[in-house]
């Protein structure tokens, strides 16, 4: 009976530790957030962060469509993303269709609806 009472109350602990994790980035925006402060991001070394604290600096980028950093142009905020991982980040692009670059752009959007 003891046996059973404690593999009953593990199973507990798991489940609600399990369910705590994913609640912790619930949402697209969140789980954006987790990858800009993120250093390993994309196999880099430093995280957005360390440049863009709070994602200053970003408010205006979720409505633009052309941008020019460090001396090329990009015409999506997904292509800026990129160059900044690949340029600053020291990691390698992401295919700008992927989950993780919807999750990266949602969080920047976010950044201007405060
Ligand atoms: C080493 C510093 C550095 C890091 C790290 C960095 N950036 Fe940047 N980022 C810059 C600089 C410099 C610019 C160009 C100047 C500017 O517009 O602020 C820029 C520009 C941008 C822009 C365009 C801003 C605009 O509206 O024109 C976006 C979006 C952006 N970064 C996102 C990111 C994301 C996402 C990451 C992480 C994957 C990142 N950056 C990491 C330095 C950095």
């Amino acid at each position: 009976m003891a046996g059973r009472t404690l593999l009953v109350s593990s199973l507990l602990v798991f489940v609600i530790s399990v369910t705590l994790a994913f609640a912790k980035h619930h949402t697209a925006e969140e789980r954006g957030k987790a990858h800009f402060n993120d250093p390993a991001f994309a196999g880099g070394k430093k995280s957005c962060n360390t440049c863009h604290p709070d994602g200053r600096g970003l408010e205006g980028s979720g409505a633009k469509t052309k941008f020019s950093i460090m001396g090329g142009d990009q015409n999506s905020l997904e292509e800026a993303v990129n160059v900044c991982i690949v340029n600053a980040n020291r990691g390698n692009a992401i295919d700008v269709n992927s989950t993780e670059m919807q999750e990266m752009v949602s969080y920047i959007k976010s950044l201007g609806a405060q």
